[in-house]
């Protein structure tokens, strides 16, 4: 048994393999395109393990999604591709619009293809699995009720509508064809292995670095926090048991407002690494110029999917965000590698012979 993981070098989707290999004997073909995001070196521990096969390519490529879902039969797709950087998606949003929309669109075409010429019981069997982001819902109000799956979309940012979009073509693709398809919308991520161009992690390595903890705006912007090892077990859990054609929102019932996280992130670091002058980190905080459109509040009510499938977070914004600190510190090769570039040669250095292409 397979199961074929798209963008799987990324931050949620290579923290996911490296669970799935340490739960299940079933492999994974990863397909990602290796972005700037897509990181080899994450993988680095299952390198040479046949049970976890790379492939560089786009979810774009018809033909060659068309090839790997013939070759290797997968039981489920998992998609993560996806550009995922908000301020990215402001500056240049094409992108966005190429992998997110056009890519999610082609990525069904081949899989509706395939699930179609399986046979009866495989093809009973099937998933698509559809990662997504409660960015989609827009922005909420300090009194308001939290995003449920019936909250209407109302996307801010390219990144957020190219999401929605991808949302709406796989909805479509289900009500339409029939394709058996789950769609999550999680809330924001942290944890090992996370690009230092998002909140945490780059707070965490620019205090290292002596350099400005840049808060966009008044920091008092909300968001919803989740350990990606939480995310990664419910994503496991709606593929096992989720109902076809439902949506489900994932969250830790962790809001926090960027100032706290921030603040948080200086006092872990404050213990564990003290500064030689003797002061707090938090001495770091630079208040820049606000992001535009950003939106004010996310949060999401996860009640549905601990209700229909019994899934609950196992961390706590307070164990897990102090198992990411630490992290950090044990890995400066990983994040040292990540600010040279250097990751970017694993590919040929690392994995000579071991990519498919
Ligand atoms: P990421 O940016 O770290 O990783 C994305 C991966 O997709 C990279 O490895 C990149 O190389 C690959 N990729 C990009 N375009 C591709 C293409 N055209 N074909 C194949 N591969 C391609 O993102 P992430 O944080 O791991 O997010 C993964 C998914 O989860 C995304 O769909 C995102 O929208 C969603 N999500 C993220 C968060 C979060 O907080 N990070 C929260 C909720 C949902
Ligand atoms: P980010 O990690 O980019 O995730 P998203 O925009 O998808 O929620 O940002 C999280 C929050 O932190 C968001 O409100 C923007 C804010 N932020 C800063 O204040 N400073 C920064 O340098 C970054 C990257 C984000």
């Amino acid at each position: 048994m397979t199961i074929l993981i798209t963008g799987a070098a990324g931050f949620i989707g290579a923290n996911f393999v490296l669970e799935w290999l340490a739960q299940s004997q079933e492999s994974v073909v990863n397909l990602d395109k290796l972005t700037y995001a897509g990181n080899l070196e994450t993988l680095a521990s299952v390198q040479g393990d046949d049970r976890h096969i790379f492939v560089q390519g786009d979810i774009g490529d018809s033909a060659l999604v068309d090839r790997l879902l013939a070759e290797h039969q997968p039981r489920a797709v998992i998609n993560f591709a996806a550009e995922s950087h908000v301020d990215r998606s402001i500056h240049s949003p094409d992108d966005f619009i190429q992998t997110n929309i056009v890519g999610t669109f082609r990525l069904l075409e081949a899989v509706r293809a395939y699930w179609g010429n399986l046979p009866a019981e495989d093809k009973a069997a099937f998933r698509l699995l559809h990662v997504s982001t409660d960015e989609v819902y827009g922005s909420l109000g300090l009194g308001d009720a939290a995003f449920t799956e019936q909250h209407r979309y109302e996307p801010n940012s390219p990144y957020s509508a190219s999401k929605a979009a991808s949302d709406h073509l796989v909805r479509a693709y289900h009500h339409t064809y029939g394709l058996p398809v789950l769609t999550t919308n999680c809330s924001n991520n942290y944890g090992p292995y996370h690009f230092p161009e998002k909140l945490i992690p780059l707070m965490i390595v620019n205090a290292l670095a002596g350099k400005p903890l840049p808060v966009y705006g008044d920091g008092m912007q909300i968001r919803d926090w989740l350990y990606v090892k939480d995310h990664c077990s419910a994503i496991r859990r709606v593929l096992e048991a989720g109902q076809l054609g439902e949506v489900y929102n994932i969250g830790g019932w962790n809001e926090k407002p960027n100032i706290e996280i921030v603040n948080t992130v200086c006092a872990l670091l404050d213990e564990l690494r003290p500064k030689a002058d003797g002061s707090s980190y938090s001495t770091q905080i630079s208040y820049v110029k606000d992001r535009p459109g950003h939106d004010r509040r996310y949060a999401i009510d996860a009640s549905k999917i601990e209700r229909e499938l019994g899934w609950k977070p196992a961390e706590t914004f307070e164990t897990g965000i102090r198992k990411t600190v630490q992290w950090y510190l044990a890995n400066p090769e990983w994040v040292a590698n990540v600010q040279s570039g250097a990751y970017r040669d694993w590919v040929q250095t690392q994995y000579a012979g071991t990519a498919e292409a």
